[in-house]
């Protein structure tokens, strides 16, 4: 079946190289060896030192989970045809997923808004306990979860630019274009879905219904994961109403509403997605009632307690 699509996703992968920003990360930021960029440097230093501790915190998320590229690498190109349209796009998508943790990385070297070893413990344990993406050796959940996941991403990176831009525009200026990057990959993995939900109806719809309900961002082995994700979401950086309006934004994007599967498990899984929606909104209700203040703390903040 994935043989059967792969002239949509050459073509798919041709439009997004046409698309696709020529950007460097080291070009994004001040190079603290030539005297010519010292003043934006120290501008830069000098404008991070305001960003809250907040921020800071989801920040460092962010960087452990593009970090984590090598897993999703490895679980990309274990899933896709050998030889393949597919596999040169992972390549492709490896190339410039890489340039994220790179930028945000080096930002965080330069200005040093985190704790940078809590920081490399943060990596080193995300790396070294694993991923597990729930694809279930499911290639068509690849597409699914991936769509999901860009979009996601895009979210985080395009609210933490607004907010930390407030502070210090350099950090708010690459992170946009970071979004930017992000922005074309789910441009082309809900293309590519698309596609297997037209060559494929009924297992396809199977497979959305198994990774929409929830999505689970990776990350979730990494240290303090509940509390910075609690933190992203109060921080109004990546929150459960984001998820409900993607989900609904892919609900209709692939016309979920008026796909006609052949049989009864398709028709379950189709009305299973459809009532996606509702129940998030359900969800988020009751967690935004119930919430209280509280306190947060994490080492790679320097441990600054905060109230959210
Ligand atoms: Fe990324
Ligand atoms: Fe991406």
């Amino acid at each position: 079946m994935l043989r059967s699509i792969e002239p949509l996703v050459a073509g798919l992968a041709r439009q997004h190289e046409a698309k696709a920003e020529e950007w460097w990360p080291s070009a994004e930021l001040p190079r603290a060896y030539l005297p010519e960029d010292a003043g934006r440097l120290a501008e830069m230093q000098r404008r991070s030192k305001g960003i809250p501790p907040a921020v800071r915190a989801c920040l460092a998320l962010n960087i452990v989970t593009e970090e984590g590229l090598p897993l999703f690498h490895q679980a990309l190109t274990n899933m896709l045809p050998a030889a393949s349209a597919f596999l040169s796009w992972a390549h492709r998508w490896t190339a410039e997923e890489d340039r994220h943790g790179h930028v945000m990385r080096d930002y965080a070297s330069l200005t040093g808004i985190v704790d940078e070893i809590a920081l490399d413990r943060m990596q080193f344990a995300f790396l070294r306990n694993g991923w597990d993406d729930g694809w279930d050796g499911d290639p068509f959940r690849v597409f699914v979860y991936t769509s999901l996941q860009e979009r996601a991403t895009q979210i985080a990176h395009q609210q933490t630019a607004a907010i930390a831009g407030q502070y210090e525009p350099v950090l708010g200026g690459f992170l946009k274009t970071v979004a930017r990057d992000e922005a074309r990959h789910y441009a082309f993995y809900r293309a590519v879905f698309a596609g297997v939900l037209d060559a494929d109806v009924d297992d396809a719809l199977e497979s959305a219904a198994a990774i929409m309900p929830l999505m689970a961002m990776p990350g979730g082995s990494m240290p303090q994961y509940r509390d910075l994700a609690e933190t992203a979401s109060r921080a109004g950086i990546y929150t459960l109403r984001h998820y409900h309006d993607l989900v609904q934004e892919l609900i209709r994007f692939w016309a979920i509403g008026n796909r006609t599967p052949s049989t009864d498990r398709g028709r379950a899984a189709r009305d299973r997605i459809m009532g996606i929606p509702a129940r998030l909104t359900k969800i988020a209700d009751r967690m935004e009632a119930a919430r209280t203040a509280r306190a947060f703390q994490f080492e790679v903040a320097f441990g600054h307690e905060f109230t959210l």
